[in-house]
């Protein structure tokens, strides 16, 4: 298992994990995600087994404090500078779950925001996940005002 960065040529690759991984009303849409490529390709970490992507991480970094759904769609909010490492999405496509692949893919994620000098990472999740994301240091501040899917998020927050 290896993990890189990514680049525009892996987006039919991206697009197909995420929208195997998330609800249709959830999932970013190859448009979304070809403009978060375009800017920060450096903050998509991609895990492969061989040549096969089973998963990856994405997310803009800010100053802003709190994850907003404007961000999803709106890839010039990111600032290579920011503050805050946010975590847009989780992926792991079914066949490779619990094996530890996100869990690999969030410690590198964490391990490099570090580096960066960042003042920690941010993230939305369903509460069913909350004890996941718990265990690598995030801290549950209660409900998020994203309406993203129609569904309830909670936002969670890793302070270094
Ligand atoms: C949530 C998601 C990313 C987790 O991916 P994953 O690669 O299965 O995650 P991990 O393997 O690191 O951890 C999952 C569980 O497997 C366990 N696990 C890890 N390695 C294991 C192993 N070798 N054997 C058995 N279990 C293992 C972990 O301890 C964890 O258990 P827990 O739920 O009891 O804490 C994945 O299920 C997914 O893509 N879901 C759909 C998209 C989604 O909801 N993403 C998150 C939204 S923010």
């Amino acid at each position: 298992m290896e993990i890189r960065k990514a680049t525009l040529d892996d987006l039919k690759e991206i697009a197909a994990v995420e929208a195997e991984c998330f609800p249709a009303a959830e999932a970013a849409s190859e448009e979304s995600l070809r403009k978060r490529l375009s800017v920060f390709a450096d903050h998509f970490w991609l895990l492969f087994d061989g040549d096969k992507m089973v998963g990856f991480v994405n997310g803009m970094v800010t100053d802003e404090p709190d994850l907003s759904d404007e961000m999803y769609d709106d890839a010039s909010m990111h600032n290579p500078d920011g503050k805050w490492q946010m975590i847009f999405g989780v992926d792991t496509i079914p066949e490779y779950r619990r094996q530890g692949c996100a869990g690999k893919v969030l410690s590198r994620v964490i391990e490099d925001a570090r580096k960066q000098g960042r003042e920690g990472l941010v993230l939305t999740c369903k509460d069913k996940l909350i004890y996941y994301y718990a265990k690598f240091g995030f801290e549950n501040e209660g409900l998020s005002k994203s309406v993203h899917g129609d569904a309830v998020w909670y936002q969670m927050r890793l302070k270094f």
